[in-house]
């Protein structure tokens, strides 16, 4: 092909409005694992640590990429957590055996410690509750524990232990993956909707004004999917606010077309389960609309090997440490725009996990903290992408791949921020060895002017990022332009890129 085939089009107008954006939608994920807590956030030894042990460093990239919601502590190592073992005196909390991910767990962070580093780094938490070991009297005490004023047992105990204003956790998942073989105390889909729904009245009488998840599947690829949906939240329907989604992908084969477009399955993923909710909906006679929380969303592979390596019963061993590659930063830039292209349905998204743990964020224990190739399309993305999303029709040549035919090679998304008259293109090239020129029919946004290009790219997929070295970073480029009302947006071959533009 020649490089003039490589042309797409876009037509944008401020009246094609998909939704407000949520912005939980750039929410992450603190599981108690690896290190992501101990030498992650919390590291007391440390020469920036705070007077309560967290790490100053940490909480300043953490508060860069301006994260509204965390979720905590689990993941899979909730479904055979003791909540009561991370509160009060620190010396009297218990060591245990950490079954999901076989560590030793010392409590000294727990429920109280977390919720204030959320507040550090000014962020709401996501707390999930026991669904596997444990059921409704451990949940409805964690939410008076944490929510309700005082005077009662558990509430009393909270100001005891020194935080006299409830928590006020809006936010609560209903367990975690509680299909999956691989969780404690794995339900089948209707002892799990049963007990979603019975645990989630019990917390909703001691706090009417929280929102809660019901736990969807584990992932698209699992046999259950999307029946699990469908039997579950016949259960739930009237006690959620939200169902889960999770989803990792990983480039196994090394085949880079096929692995950049993965977005494509997410995409179907999120609209199989619109589907599978909007089916309740009509079984039921309902007039709720049930939302989706992406709540764990990223790559996931690079460290499968030597995890398998990593001996039990340490203390914060080095687990599921992915070092991110610039072809995975591409992958995250898609899997953003594609939860945006869903910002009418995808209310809450995390990306899974923040620090250490398949993170945008690394630590060296006793050393430096930084930023890895997925952090850069996250951190633009959260930042820019406040306002509303805009459909936006689009032409652009296609490709095949093993697993997805027509995969188009522009991908992206468009925020309108009427707030700040700021328009913004997410856009990633998939085309490996072909710029891509976009023309941009931006009809409806007279008088805007280009403000900033900036671009990820590279000459090599693997490259990846250290603390001595980021050979991953953004750059901004003097290619794109603005003529007779149209923007000619210049993608180079396989980047991704956000296009800001203003009114003067
Ligand atoms: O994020 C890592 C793990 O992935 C979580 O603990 C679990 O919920 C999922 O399987």
């Amino acid at each position: 092909m020649t490089l003039d085939t490589f042309k797409a089009k876009m037509v944008i107008d401020k009246t094609y409005k998909i939704s407000e954006i949520n912005p939980r939608i750039y929410g992450s994920f603190i599981e108690q694992l690896g290190r992501a807590v101990y030498g992650g956030i919390y590291e007391p030894t440390h020469s920036t640590a705070d007077e309560d042990g967290f790490r100053r460093d940490v909480i300043e990239l953490v508060k860069e990429l301006q994260v509204p919601i965390i979720r905590y502590p689990g993941g899979n190592m909730v479904s055979a957590y003791n909540w009561e073992d991370g509160i009060g005196p620190k010396e009297l909390r218990p060591n245990r055996l950490e079954l999901a991910w076989r560590s030793l767990e010392t409590n000294e962070v727990g429920t109280n410690e977390f919720v204030s580093w959320a507040k550090k780094v000014n962020a709401e938490v996501m707390m999930a509750v026991n669904l596997g070991t444990r059921g409704i009297d451990a949940a409805r005490n964690l939410v008076e524990y944490c929510n309700h004023p005082g005077g009662t047992y558990w509430s009393n105990l909270r100001r005891d232990h020194g935080f006299k204003e409830p928590h006020q956790i809006k936010v609560w998942c209903l367990g975690n993956e509680m299909d999956g073989p691989w969780q404690i105390g794995r339900k089948t889909a209707y002892e799990y909707g049963r007990l979603a729904a019975e645990t989630a009245k019990a917390m909703k009488l001691v706090d009417p004004t929280i929102e809660l998840v019901s736990c969807g599947s584990s992932g698209s690829g699992m046999p259950t999917f999307p029946e699990w949906e469908a039997e579950t939240l016949d259960h739930t329907y009237e006690y959620a606010d939200y169902i889960s989604l999770h989803q990792y992908y990983g480039n196994r084969d090394n085949d880079t077309a096929n692995y950049l477009a993965s977005s494509l399955d997410m995409d179907n993923f999120i609209k199989t389960v619109i589907a599978t909710c909007d089916y309740i909906k009509a079984k039921k006679r309902s007039k709720k609309t049930m939302y989706l929380s992406f709540d764990e969303w990223n790559v996931w592979y690079h460290s499968n090997d030597q995890d398998t390596k990593i001996e039990p019963w340490s203390v914060s061993p080095p687990l599921l440490e992915d070092i991110y590659t610039f072809e995975d930063a591409i992958l995250v830039g898609s899997m953003l725009n594609t939860l945006l292209k869903h910002s009418d349905r995808v209310k809450m998204a995390c990306m899974a996990q923040l620090v250490n743990v398949i993170a945008p964020i690394m630590t060296e224990t006793g050393g430096g903290v930084w930023k890895q190739t997925i952090f850069y399309p996250y951190y633009y993305t959260s930042v820019y992408g406040r306002g509303a999303a805009l459909h936006s029709i689009v032409d652009s040549p296609k490709y095949d791949s093993k697993d997805y035919t027509d995969v188009p090679y522009l991908d992206q998304s468009v925020i309108f921020n009427e707030e700040n008259d700021e328009l913004v293109i997410f856009a990633v090239n998939r085309n490996m060895e072909n710029q891509l020129l976009v023309d941009v029919d931006i009809r409806s946004f007279e008088g805007y002017k280009l403000v900033e290009h900036v671009v990820l790219e590279n000459e090599n997929p693997k490259a990846v990022n250290s603390v001595e070295h980021q050979q991953v970073k953004p750059h901004t480029s003097n290619n794109s332009y603005i003529e007779n009302g149209t923007l000619i947006a210049v993608l180079p071959k396989m980047s991704w890129n956000m296009l800001r533009l203003k009114k003067n």
